[in-house]
């Protein structure tokens, strides 16, 4: 069997001398021209804790891969910081870095022609990025995440980056020192890994262990553990099986593999952004995906995990207890999953977890069927005259199920920070934050500071916030994110004046402002869009390319698949 198919096109060709000079000169033997070339794409940086250690991991896959006869050629990507960006103008490039992470590994192991790829990933974007540039290319390829952080401590308190956040509301509401504020900032990320609770990056590390195209456990390893480095070393082997197999991300991720993922991200009370970045993998591999089939998972399975950020338990503490494969197994043995399906291991879900034991009553991480932290998924999809294309709410339930309260605007995430300084926000409110969408943020930023502050504040459970950008994964609370159509494309959120009552019902599933149809005729007829808020650059490239929130974000979408109509309950 062929298994350098792709880059024999080059490497055995005699017309083609340069090309094989090029690759001796850079240190390959002509026995190497013969074997199969494996990308090894790290978003390794310095500067985050996701990143940090990544580059040092991509070694152990090259050394991995090399030790089953293949040639690994390393090469590096982008990443950026949803820790650092958020709550300052950097966030308008994090969502846009999923494209560029995408992109560029596209245009590196497609020029290249490499015969399988390995990604080496860890914070946010990076994950989604280099699953849609697999998907694209299809060929023999799995994804190594980086795992997540350590917990941190202060003064006996557990610390996780979200940590932060909340301290600076205590902080600007005078409820703790300036020594315990500085004292959680240098204590909260002790060491490399992603964020520890289940905000986006777990989310995303489990929900694609779960599509298959990681290995069994990968994603709830901690990045520091000898495990992980074990991980990397036997990619090679499985990389070689892949390509013996002629094994492709296509044939792994079909449409019951991602209704496999949804069931885990919402029995795991995962973060919403799996909506976009599931929905934008789906696209990638020729999978329709959409928000409908999150809310049909949605009402079907429950909330299981007590996990951060409205839980009480880290990934680590998952990892203790049998890791994402105990949970697989658990949900496998009550008929939640599809364990026919196949996985980068080349062999089913099902088979990979036959010597695992499902979770009972030795932990309470997991709850048992019968007493869930929520009957049904957390992650709803909501509808009406203010998102007309749908909107993504995160209930966990401790909030309660509806919420109704006069609007306070904010046209910016500065705008709302500013105003919680001030003190304007009050116990009842709507808080709306818009033009902070894909287009209008530009690159829909997450709403992490502000939210963080609220709950600092004491306000969690006393306000609502509704907006076209993000939440991030570590949000709780009563929020609305990824309203639909945006504000800057004149969605109902831009219309919204201080003081109209705005009526959230996560039992019907409604985003409503009470106004009539006229008065919104007239609103909208009034309406300007805003002066583009960027003017060149990659952030212009965005707004120009990408699609609303409903088909993930994605800067690839084809006019005649775009299919947001409105929802049959508000047209
Ligand atoms: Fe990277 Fe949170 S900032 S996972």
């Amino acid at each position: 069997m062929i298994l350098n198919k792709y880059s024999r096109i080059y490497t055995q060709d005699d017309g083609l001398p340069a090309s094989q000079a090029m690759l001796i000169g850079a240190g390959l033997s002509d026995a190497d021209l013969r074997k199969p070339f494996v990308g090894i794409c790290s978003t390794g940086f310095e500067g985050n804790t996701c990143n940090m250690h990544l580059n040092g991991l991509a070694d152990e896959v090259k050394r991995g891969v090399a030790a089953q006869g293949l040639v690994g050629l390393r090469f590096n990507t982008i990443g950026v910081s949803d820790g650092i960006t958020n709550g300052n103008p950097g966030m308008r490039y994090s969502l846009v870095s999923r494209e560029i992470i995408a992109d560029s590994i596209e245009a590196m192991a497609g020029a290249h022609y490499y015969d399988a790829l390995a990604t080496v990933v860890g914070c946010d974007k990076n994950m989604p990025g280099a699953m849609i540039a697999m998907a694209r290319l299809n060929r023999p390829s799995l994804m190594v995440y980086g795992g997540s952080i350590r917990g941190g401590e202060f003064k006996g308190q557990q610390l996780n980056i979200v940590s932060c956040f909340e301290a600076y509301g205590k902080k600007v509401n005078g409820q703790i020192s300036e020594e315990d504020y500085q004292g959680i900032i240098h204590n909260a990320c002790p060491g490399p890994g992603a964020c520890g609770g289940m905000y986006t990056a777990n989310t995303l590390a489990a929900a694609i262990e779960t599509l298959g195209m990681s290995v069994p456990a990968s994603s709830s390893l901690p990045a520091e553990s000898p495990a992980k480095v074990q991980e990397c070393l036997d990619t090679g082997a499985y990389l070689r099986r892949l390509l013996e197999l002629d094994l492709k991300p296509r044939d792994i991720l079909t449409r019951e593999a991602f209704e496999n993922a949804l069931v885990v991200v919402t029995v795991l009370g995962g973060s919403t952004n799996a909506v976009l970045h599931l929905i934008a993998i789906a696209h990638a591999a020729g999978v329709h995906l959409t928000m409908d089939d999150f809310q049909a998972v949605s009402n079907r399975v429950p909330v299981l995990a007590d996990l951060k950020p409205s839980g009480k338990y880290l990934m680590e503490d998952l990892s203790k207890i049998g890791g994402v494969p105990a949970v697989q197994r658990t949900l496998l043995d009550h008929g939640l999953l599809n364990g026919d399906l196949m996985t980068v291991t080349g062999r089913t879900l099902a088979e990979n977890l036959a010597d695992v034991q499902p979770l009972g009553a030795e932990q309470d991480l997991l709850r048992p069927f019968d007493n869930p932290i929520k009957a049904d998924g957390h992650i709803q999809m909501l509808y009406g005259n203010l998102a007309t294309k749908g909107s993504v709410a995160k209930i966990s339930g401790k909030e309660g199920l509806r919420f109704e309260g006069p609007a306070i605007v904010f046209n910016s995430e500065e705008e709302l920070n500013q105003g919680i300084t001030e003190h304007k926000i009050k116990a009842g409110q709507v808080v709306v934050i818009r033009y902070v969408g894909p287009k209008g943020g530009p690159g829909m930023p997450e709403m992490l500071k502000p939210t963080s502050a609220i709950m600092g504040a004491g306000l969690g459970d006393k306000v609502a916030l509704i907006t076209d950008g993000r939440f991030s994964g570590g949000t709780h609370g009563f929020v609305i994110g990824h309203v639909c159509p945006e504000a800057y494309d004149g969605g109902g959120l831009a219309l919204v004046q201080d003081g109209d009552w705005i009526i959230l019902d996560a039992t019907e599933n409604t985003i409503n402002v009470q106004l009539s149809d006229d008065e919104l005729t007239q609103r909208r007829a009034a309406w300007r869009r805003p002066p583009l808020p960027v003017r060149q650059g990659v952030l212009l490239k965005y707004i120009r390319t990408v699609s609303d929130a409903s088909h993930g974000c994605i800067t690839d979408l084809l006019e005649e698949d775009q299919t947001g109509a409105p929802h049959p309950s508000t047209s």
